[in-house]
């Protein structure tokens, strides 16, 4: 196990690569769990070397409490990495590495794909996704980067951004990991209750009798249908339920048999916010 801390050391690391044999990078902000663990898994099957960056990016937080909550683990990280392979190199910078004296956040044309669900609701949030693993990308120069369903808006986002700032570098997504319950993986469910970490494997279960119906109602029974379950779960405060277009984002008009549809949820529960996604066809 490598762990770099500076751009210098990274430089150092990543000449010592081979490069024909292919360099994948894993970003994520730590307090690792098996979600996290399944995009480097894949890494590890697709490339040589595999970068796993550790980084709580200041510029993606619309709300300072939650950037100061954030758990900072990264002695257990290093552990449960070293798990799957002590092959895998860690890159984690501070914020001076990256940001130098000045945390700048670069402003981004999505094409409406950060307007919706998570950029509606988190300010300026995607501008700071992007301008963190922009810099990633290009430190690093990675073949390919994994990033995760779970946040299948911040997925779409990347690949778009690599499109615009005509990166070289192939984006994987990887599918959603989830508890024994069907909640998905977050580090924010340790946060939970275990009383409401139970109950929250309803979000799963309604997405999931969601698809179903999709296959048989319109597309605003399903979303009426969903309301209506959440306000019978007081516990669990829907933020948004939207059905989008998988590529576009844009909220469904009228089902066309070509087009992939994906439901998002957004839901508040003892103060934690939690989401999810499902592929409705
Ligand atoms: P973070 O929340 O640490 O997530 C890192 C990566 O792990 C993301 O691509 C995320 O989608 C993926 N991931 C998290 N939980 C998952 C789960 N249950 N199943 C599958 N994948 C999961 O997302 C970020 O960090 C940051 O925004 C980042 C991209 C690192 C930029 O700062």
């Amino acid at each position: 196990m490598v762990l770099v801390r500076t751009k210098k050391e990274l430089a150092s690391l990543l000449s010592s690569f081979r490069k024909t044999k292919g360099l994948g990078l894993v970003p994520t902000m730590g307090a690792l769990h098996q979600g996290h663990m399944t995009l480097v898994k894949e890494a590890i099957s697709q490339n040589e070397n595999v970068i796993v960056s550790i980084f709580v990016n200041p510029t993606q937080f619309n709300n300072k409490e939650d950037l100061e909550k954030y758990p900072q683990t990264l002695q257990a990280d290093i552990a449960l990495l070293k798990e799957v392979s002590d092959k895998i190199c860690v890159f984690a910078p501070n914020v001076e590495e990256i940001y130098a004296d000045k945390v700048k956040t670069k402003v981004y044309d999505f094409e409406g794909l950060d307007k919706v669900m998570e950029g509606e609701f988190r300010d300026d949030h995607f501008n700071g996704v992007g301008t963190i693993v922009e810099a990633l990308l290009i430190l690093v120069k990675p073949d390919k980067a994994y990033f995760g369903e779970k946040d299948f808006q911040q997925l779409q986002i990347i690949k778009k951004l690599v499109a615009v700032e005509n990166i070289d570098v192939e984006i994987i997504g990887c599918p959603i990991v989830r508890e024994p319950s069907g909640l998905a993986m977050s580090s924010r469910n340790e946060r939970l209750s275990s009383k409401m970490r139970k109950e929250a494997s309803f979000i799963y279960k309604t997405l999931t009798t969601a698809k179903n119906k999709f296959g048989i109602e319109s597309a605003k029974d399903v979303l009426e249908w969903v309301e209506s379950e959440f306000l019978k779960h007081p516990d669990l405060d829907l933020e948004y339920i939207a059905i989008t277009d998988v590529d576009t984002l844009t909220p469904i008009q009228k089902k066309q048999k070509n087009r992939k549809y994906r439901a998002f949820v957004a839901v508040y529960t003892e103060d934690i916010r939690l989401i999810d996604n499902i592929a409705l066809n």
